[in-house]
């Protein structure tokens, strides 16, 4: 394989953050009972869950956002970084993860570790993938919008088909240790999902540590805060001056990008693909 991606179980994951050993790592990976995952399909919301998990896990303590960055504090299962920083550290380790519930750890299916899922409407995934792709060298230019979207619902694409993806951690087998929560609902009511996070997670948040964590989780104040930000990364690897990766945080971006067709288009597969499936399709 000589391209910029890795085919891990026919999905495309990026060589420069996964390795074999890191996949097989994942693989073989202990669960504890008191780990709690943030789970994404990329472009979802996973930075915003590094954010947002060891401040709702430690009580609102800023420290460990204002001084590491989001990929050591919460380190992705998959990538080269999570055997550095997992093994040693403390209960309770928040993690995320892009893997489908298929690849998660032998372990994590008999475990008690709880899961907080984040979907986003896909056509607003798709539009910020498609300025990731052309802002990340490690990833091959997208082509054009149209021609994104085709392989964006064919799932060639990172960490595969987002349809799938989402089905897959609709299981029943978990359901009473997965929370799952919208991308849209954390744009609208942060509070008011922070509070759900905390309960669910057996944590007290005071009135004022709930009202700091929101404070500091929009997404103005994650913008300049350069251990979440991106912008320790070389600009070789990662042009934020032609797109910052915390780009816009807003809800229907999409509108700004699709052509009706490709709305049409894209709903329609989407939709199709989603028959039969417990989620309740939340958008337009
Ligand atoms: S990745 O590459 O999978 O880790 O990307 P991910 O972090 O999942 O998704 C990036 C998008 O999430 C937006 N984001 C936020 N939106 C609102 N508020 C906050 N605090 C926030 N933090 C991250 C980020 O801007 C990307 O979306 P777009 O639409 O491109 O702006």
């Amino acid at each position: 394989e000589d391209g910029k991606y890795i085919l891990f179980k026919g999905l495309l994951v990026p060589k420069l953050s996964h390795s074999s050993e890191s996949l097989q790592y994942a693989a073989d990976f202990q669960v504890r009972d008191d780990d709690v995952f943030g789970v994404t399909y990329p472009k979802s919301g996973t930075t915003w869950m590094q954010e947002i998990l060891p401040l709702v896990l430690n009580g609102g303590d800023l420290t460990p956002v204002q001084t590491i960055p989001n990929w050591d504090r919460v380190p992705w299962l998959e990538e080269t970084r999570a055997a550095l920083i997992l093994d040693s550290q403390p209960p309770p380790r928040a993690i995320v993860s892009h893997l489908p519930y298929w690849l998660m750890p032998q372990s994590f299916y008999q475990s008690k570790a709880k899961v907080i899922y984040v979907t986003r409407n896909p056509k607003d995934i798709a539009v910020s993938s498609f300025h990731f792709h052309k802002m990340a060298s490690f990833l091959d230019d997208p082509g054009t919008f149209d021609e994104f979207l085709e392989n964006f619902l064919s799932g060639q694409v990172l960490f595969g088909k987002w349809t799938d993806h989402v089905k897959s951690w609709r299981n029943p087998d978990i359901e009473d240790r997965i929370l799952y929560v919208t991308y849209e609902e954390m744009v609208q009511d942060l509070k008011g999902v922070l509070s759900r996070f905390a309960q669910f997670l057996g944590q007290e948040l005071t009135p004022e540590a709930l009202e700091k964590v929101a404070n500091h989780c929009q997404f103005s104040n994650m913008k300049t805060n350069a251990m979440s930000n991106y912008s320790l990364v070389p600009q070789e690897i990662m042009d934020s001056s032609k797109t910052p990766f915390l780009r816009k945080g807003i809800v229907g971006d999409w509108r700004n990008h699709f052509s009706p067709e490709q709305e049409a288009r894209f709903s329609a597969i989407v939709r199709e693909e989603m028959k039969g499936s417990s989620f309740q399709f939340p958008w337009d």
